[in-house]
C-alpha cells in the first residue's frame, strides 16, 4: 500500500487553482446518461471518484474519451440499465445513475451503495421520490429495483435536507411528463451545478440555490459543451493549510460566494482572508484564535470540512468546539490527531479542542477522505515526520495533491513501495 511522508513544519506559501468539484462532477457524468447526442465536459478532476463513476458508466454501455487532462468526452447513446455492482459498492455517489437511467429507460438495477465510513448513508429519501413521480420500488440481496413505464411530475417534499435525494430526484424528474415540485431541497453549489447542467442540455428548471426546485418535464435533453464548478471543499483545504502552518495561500479560480462560511470562520479565527471576484487568500496571523463551530446543509459550515477545521483548531490559542450536525461517525481521524500531539475530546456528536502549540510527526491513518486531508495539513503543520497510510481515500477526493502542495512549499512524497506496518 501506498502512503504519503511529510516532513514538517513548512509553511504553505503561493497560488494554486482550483480543480473541478467532485461532487458536482459525479453527478454531471451521472446525467450525462440523460443527453441524446455528445456530451463534452471541462474541468474533470483527475481523481479516483471520477474513475470509479467512469468505470460504472463504461459497464453500462457509455463510450468516454479524454480529450485532454481535464477533458472527456461521452456518447451516451447506448446504455444497459444495470449498473456494476463491485463498483456500485465502492462509492456512495454511484447511486446518482439510478435518477438518470430511471427517468430515460423507466427502468434502475443498482445495489445500495458503499463510500467513505461516517456513519449510516441510507437512501430512502431517494427512493421515496422515486415512488412519488410514480415508480415502483423494490429491494432484494442488496440490489434496489426501480420501474415506471413513465414518471409523472409530483410534488416532493424531503422530511430531511439530502443533498443525494435532492439530485436524484432532480434528475428523476426532467423527463417526468407535467411539473415536479422538490420542495426542502439542499441547496448546496454542486446542486446548482448539476440544475445549470441540466438546463444546457434542454431541461426546464427553477429556483436553483433555493429550497424549491421546480422542473416542467421535456421530452428529451440534447448534447453539450459544459464546465464543471470549481471544487470549493479542496479550496477550503488549501486555505485553512495556509492558516495552520503560518504560510499565505491565493486559490485562483474558485467562487469565494460558495464558502463564505469557511471565510467566515477564518476571519473569527483571526486569520487575514483577501478575497476577489475568483479568489481567495488567506494569510496566516498567529496565534490562531479559538471558535465554535457548527456544521449545516450549505450555505452552512460544510461537513467536508469538518476534519481539517479541527486540525487546525488543534492548534488555537485556547479551547474550541466543533459540534457535527449531519453524520453521526465522521471522528474516526481523532485519535490520529492525538497522535499528532492533538488535544481532543469526542462526546456524542461534539468535538471538544484543546489547542496545544504545535503536532508532532508520527505515523497515522486515513480513515476517509476528508480525515486524511486533515492529516496531511497536520503533518505539514508537524515537528518531524508523518507517514499517512490509507491515501486511496484521499485519492478519492484530491486531484495531484502531493504535487499541489509541494510547489507551495511543502516537503511531501508518496511512497509507493511498501513499508512495515506500524506495530
Ligand atoms: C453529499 C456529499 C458529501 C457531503 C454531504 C453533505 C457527494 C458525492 N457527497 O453526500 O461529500 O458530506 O452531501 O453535504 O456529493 N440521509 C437520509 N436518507 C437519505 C439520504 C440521506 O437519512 O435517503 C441522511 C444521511 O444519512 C445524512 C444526511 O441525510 O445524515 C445528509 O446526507 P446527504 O445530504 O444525502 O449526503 P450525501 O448526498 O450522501
Amino acid at each position: 500500500m501506498a502512503r504519503i511522508l511529510v516532513k514538517g513544519p513548512t509553511p504553505l506559501r503561493g497560488k494554486i487553482k482550483a480543480s473541478g468539484a467532485k461532487n458536482a462532477c459525479l453527478p454531471i457524468l451521472a446525467a450525462s446518461i440523460l443527453a441524446k447526442g455528445r456530451v463534452l465536459l471541462k474541468r474533470v478532476p483527475n481523481i479516483s471518484d471520477v474513475h470509479t463513476m467512469l468505470g460504472i458508466l463504461q459497464g453500462m454501455g457509455v463510450k468516454a474519451e479524454w480529450k485532454g487532462r481535464e477533458e472527456l468526452e461521452l456518447d451516451t447513446s447506448s446504455v444497459i440499465t444495470t449498473a456494476p455492482e463491485e463498483l456500485v459498492r465502492q462509492m456512495n455517489a454511484s447511486f446518482d445513475v439510478a435518477g438518470p437511467l430511471l427517468a430515460c429507460y423507466g427502468e434502475a438495477n443498482i445495489s445500495l451503495p458503499g463510500g467513505c465510513r461516517l456513519g449510516p448513508r441510507p437512501v430512502d429519501l431517494h427512493l421515496m421520490g422515486f415512488k412519488k413521480l410514480g415508480a415502483s420500488v423494490t429491494s432484494e440481496h442488496g440490489v434496489v429495483h426501480a420501474r415506471a413505464k413513465k414518471l409523472v411530475g409530483a410534488r416532493i417534499t424531503f422530511p430531511k435536507v439530502s443533498v443525494g435525494a435532492t439530485k436524484n430526484c432532480l434528475m428523476a424528474s426532467v423527463l417526468a411528463e407535467g411539473t415536479t415540485v422538490l420542495e426542502n431541497c439542499a441547496k448546496e453549489p454542486e446542486i446548482v451545478d448539476l440544475a445549470n447542467f441540466l438546463v444546457a442540455m434542454g431541461a426546464k428548471v427553477s429556483g436553483q440555490g433555493t429550497s424549491k426546485l421546480t422542473v416542467e418535464g421535456v421530452s428529451e435533453l440534447h448534447g453539450v459543451e459544459y464546465s464543471v464548478l470549481p471544487d470549493r471543499i479542496e479550496a477550503g483545504t488549501f486555505l485553512i493549510g495556509a492558516a495552520m502552518t503560518g504560510g499565505e495561500v491565493t486559490v485562483e479560480d474558485c467562487k469565494p460566494e460558495d464558502i463564505s462560511a469557511l471565510i467566515s470562520v477564518l476571519r473569527e479565527a483571526g486569520q487575514q482572508v483577501d478575497v476577489g471576484e475568483d479568489y481567495v487568500t488567506v494569510k496566516a496571523v498567529r496565534p490562531i484564535q479559538p471558535v465554535e463551530v457548527a456544521t449545516a446543509p450549505h450555505p452552512g459550515f460544510p461537513t467536508d470540512m469538518h476534519p481539517q477545521m479541527v486540525a487546525m483548531l488543534g492548534l488555537a490559542d485556547g479551547a474550541s468546539l466543533l459540534n457535527e450536525t449531519i453524520f453521526s461517525g465522521r471522528f474516526m481521524y481523532a485519535m490520529e490527531l492525538v497522535r499528532l500531539g492533538a488535544q481532543l475530546r469526542v462526546s456524542d456528536r461534539q468535538v471538544f479542542i484543546r489547542g496545544v502549540q504545535q503536532y508532532s510527526g508520527a505515523p497515522v491513518d486515513a480513515p476517509d477522505l476528508r480525515a486524511g486531508a486533515a492529516l496531511i495539513l497536520a503533518g505539514m503543520a508537524a515537528e518531524g515526520e508523518t507517514l499517512i497510510s490509507g491515501i486511496h481515500f484521499i485519492d478519492r477526493g484530491y486531484q495531484d495533491l502531493e504535487e499541489r502542495l509541494r510547489s507551495l512549499g511543502a516537503d511531501i512524497v508518496r511512497l509507493e513501495k511498501p513499508v512495515p506496518a506500524r506495530s
